[in-house]
């Protein structure tokens, strides 16, 4: 309650980008998605705050991850996941309407697959990390579904940025540390928001300019 209630307080006023990642699960005792996010919760890219939460790899985490997704007007939300057979930075480039648990869909009545809502040309423009891997599979678990309900809110209810651009989402899987030393997943995770924000098409502005024009 006490993170819904910071969150609300304090993400509404400055709507930036959303970044989740994991807590550690199973037999592994870290979680490098979630480690990801910590390291960049606070710093900026392209003048927006990321603005990092940790969730627990279940259902509950999934609706958890999602009470954020709806809190505020973000200028991306992009979600990661640990894979611990990665060798890079996987990005993953669709999401399937299947639910983790209890199999079904997502959304009954939503599609079979949603893309990403980011651009990824500018993406694969920018970034010269060696690292980069394209996915057209999230697999079939929370991470799926997380991502799933993200893009299926974004294109449903047509979340805007700004006029003509949806709200850039993308999921990324991170590898394990032997793969991939956190601080690069890190930089690299980094420059990926700020080229989703900067190819979003939309004109620099003020986070409170924008939340008075939305909401005032
Ligand atoms: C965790 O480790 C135990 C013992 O090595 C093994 O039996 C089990 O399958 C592992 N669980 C997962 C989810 O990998
Ligand atoms: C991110 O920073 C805020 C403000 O310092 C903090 O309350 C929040 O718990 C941090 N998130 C994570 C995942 O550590």
């Amino acid at each position: 309650m006490w993170a819904r209630a910071f969150v609300g307080l304090l993400y509404a006023a400055d709507a930036d980008i959303l970044l989740t990642g994991y807590n550690p699960w199973g037999n592994f005792s870290s979680n490098p998605s979630g480690d990801v996010a910590v390291l960049l919760n606070g710093s900026r890219v392209q003048n927006v705050m990321i603005r990092s939460v940790r969730v627990d790899v279940s259902e509950e985490g999934v609706l958890e991850a999602q009470g954020y997704v709806s809190e505020v007007g973000w200028d991306a939300i992009v979600h990661l996941g640990f894979e611990n057979v990665a060798k890079g930075l996987k990005l993953e480039t669709v999401a399937w309407n299947n639910r983790a648990l209890n199999r079904g869909p997502v959304a009954p009545e939503g599609p079979q697959f949603l893309p990403t809502t980011g651009d990824l040309g500018a993406v694969a423009l920018n970034t010269h990390n060696p690292h980069e891997l394209w996915s057209r599979d999230a697999g079939d678990f929370f991470c799926n579904e997380i991502y799933y309900r993200t893009l299926y809110k974004i294109r449903q209810e047509k979340w805007r940025r700004c006029k003509g651009a949806l709200v850039p989402s993308i999921f990324i899987h991170v590898p394990p540390v032997q793969q991939l030393p956190l601080e690069e997943s890190a930089e690299f995770v980094k420059s990926l928001l700020g080229d989703l924000v900067h190819a979003s098409g939309c004109p620099g502005q003020s986070s409170l300019r924008r939340w008075w024009h939305a909401y005032g």
